[in-house]
């Protein structure tokens, strides 16, 4: 932490505890009823390493529908599907090569329909990976866009070759996600061709008409079988400068960053572009409408950004344009670390609601498929306390499978690497970018493969963990586990409380963090969260909050937490070990 933060701090310390400032969530945010999606903890399936249900080793459509009771237990009420579509599985599922068909891996369209109707039954709504930037470039409309085939000719993005000293180069620096020019030549057409990311993922031109409603026909289709939304998949990405400017070199790469990765170049010309912001207004419309016609229940849009924090806001629209649409608010994934304290968390946290438009809707993402797994990114003994954070923060959560039970990243090889990312970066440095450790299959129980195939070879090996951190050891109701940890955190999260409640965050010391969340005429509630790996004493007797709080009920413990969940504390002093979080109520 830099030297003016530390002293913001030890300011901050002394004025908390004169008055509390409630964070500015809009007057209008908090004193709305809020629609199903706005405090949705959304429960992330990568679906090729959730339930295999036909022993070939990879997860499918039939192994979700048998695990839809497990959804119910935790408490999700909805599941995001990363993507099931028809793909070459170059990149996870990520290179559809038919946006309107299930891939034969995953099962059939008959599956995903009783998938969804099963999960209806159960109250949960599944929502989809929208996938506009791209497609596989075995895509019919690639092959042919490469014919010139109308209307499919500039389908993609297509550009001449640059020719310097006789010799045929890409029009511009630009570099793909996954190394290496973001252009590739195609003989037959005699251009090039973009690709943000792997080469077998031509990008898909926002600027052709026919494109934008083919694309808008997708969301109306799966809208059509019954799904409650989308989450876009790298929306920023979508479109490009016309004029294709080289791009600015990145002033601080970083030390690992190599002159034909990513990170390399500062990327102004190749994200956030306004046609971006204005295509994303067309789908909300094609959501609005399908809700208007139907059921008048809203669509959710939950966009993947990883842009600067101003930019990304705007994803969240404007005046004319608002709805059930958020960005992904990645920092708690991209700012902190393992090192990162508690004023670190609570500048954050107060950081994020400084820039939320007025009346929108705050969400937090802990983890997904494209990040280390909480317990190996965070440490494992911060498992319970951040998922407390997220599940006692306004507004939505954001979990990836797996988090229930604190499952961690699993060990790959580089001979079973499947993710182009590492492969692009080569045995040597493969570790850095490899995406494959967090996408290892769930752990069920201790059965063979961890009970998630009966397969001799799973598509990604299941870590060995699997016999210590499983679903079926955690979910007994009377074991000390972070899946009762999570499903209790679930149950609590529905108190109007933290639907409606204002929050307060303060920095007890560098390692405690507490957020209060309070409502008029409701009890209050206290995440108190020891980040740090030493012993703390702490006194909540100052915090002022609309009741008295000389007491304190313990609503939920962390795992090994001496004190038990529904006992009665003194809010005076209370220690907490290494890690050990609670969340309190004065709820007595
Ligand atoms: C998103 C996905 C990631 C994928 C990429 C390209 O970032 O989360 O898994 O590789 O987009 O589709
Ligand atoms: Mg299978």
């Amino acid at each position: 932490m830099n030297k003016i933060l530390q002293f913001v701090f030890i300011i901050g310390i002394v004025v908390t505890f004169v008055a509390t400032n409630p964070i500015e969530t809009s007057e209008e945010w908090l004193a709305a009823d809020k629609e199903w999606w706005q405090t949705a903890v959304f429960y992330q399936i990568y679906p090729r390493s959730f339930q295999d249900s036909d022993g070939d080793g990879n997860g499918d459509l039939n192994g979700i529908r048998e695990r839809l009771p497990h959804l119910k237990d935790i408490g999700v009420t909805s599941a995001w599907l990363s993507p099931i579509y028809k793909s070459p599985q170059v990149d996870g599922g990520y290179d559809i090569s038919d946006f309107k068909d299930i891939d034969p891996m995953f099962g059939t369209l008959e599956d995903f329909d009783k998938l969804v109707a099963e999960a209806k039954k159960l109250d949960i709504k599944i929502v989809l990976d929208f996938v506009p930037n791209h497609s596989s470039d075995k895509h019919e409309w690639f092959e042919k866009s490469i014919k010139r085939i109308e209307p499919y000719t500039s389908f993609y993005v297509w550009a001449d070759a640059k020719i310097v000293n006789g010799t045929r180069q890409p029009p511009n620096n630009w570099i793909s996600w996954f190394r290496k020019s973001a252009w590739e030549w195609n003989e037959e057409r005699g251009q090039y061709y973009l690709h943000q990311f792997a080469i077998q993922q031509p990008d898909l031109n926002y600027r052709n008409p026919f494109l934008v409603e083919e694309m808008k026909n997708v969301l109306r289709f799966w809208m059509d079988r019954g799904v409650s939304g989308f989450r876009v998949d790298t929306l920023p990405s979508l479109v490009e400068v016309e004029s294709s400017p080289d791009e600015p070199l990145n002033p601080n790469p970083g030390d690992d960053c190599l002159p034909e990765d990513h990170c390399y170049h500062d990327h102004i010309y190749t994200n956030d572009q306004p046609l971006t912001y204005d295509i994303l207004a067309q789908w909300r419309d094609v959501l609005k409408e399908h809700s208007a016609a139907t059921d008048k229940v809203p669509r959710v849009i939950m966009i993947e950004s990883a842009s600067r924090i101003d930019l990304n806001m705007r994803y969240y629209g404007n005046e004319t344009h608002d709805g059930a649409c958020f960005p992904f608010n990645f920092f708690i994934i991209f700012n902190l670390t393992k090192e990162s304290d508690a004023t670190d968390y609570k500048y954050l946290i107060e950081n994020y609601f400084t820039y939320l438009p007025k009346g929108r809707t705050p969400n937090w993402v802990l983890g997904n498929h494209d990040r280390n797994r909480v317990g190996s990114r965070m440490g494992v003994g911060r498992i319970d306390a951040l998922n407390m954070l997220i599940m006692t923060l306004p507004g939505v959560a954001i979990s990836y499978n797996g988090e229930e039970i604190g499952q961690e990243d699993g060990y790959v090889s580089w001979e079973d690497t499947q993710d182009p990312w590492g492969l692009n970066a080569g045995e040597d440095r493969y570790l850095l970018f490899t995406r494959d450790p967090e996408r290892t299959p769930l752990h069920w129980d201790t059965t063979k493969n961890a009970g998630f195939s009966t397969a001799n070879k799973t598509w990604l090996p299941v870590s060995e963990k699997y016999k210590e951190t499983n679903v079926k050891a955690q979910a007994p109701a009377n074991v000390d586990s972070h899946y009762n940890v999570y499903k209790t955190l679930i149950q609590l999260r529905k108190k109007s409380t933290f639907q409606n409640g204002e929050l307060t965050v303060q920095a007890i010391g560098k390692n405690v963090l507490v957020a209060i969340r309070e409502l008029k005429n409701s009890p209050s509630y206290l995440s108190v969260l020891n980040l740090g790996d030493q012993n703390e004493i702490i006194d909540l007797s100052n915090i002022e909050i609309n009741s008295a709080t000389k007491k304190l009920k313990v609503e939920v413990a962390s795992v090994g937490a001496k004190i038990k969940k529904g006992s009665i504390i003194s809010a005076e002093k209370l220690e907490l070990g290494p890690n050990e979080s609670y969340v309190l109520s004065t709820d007595l």
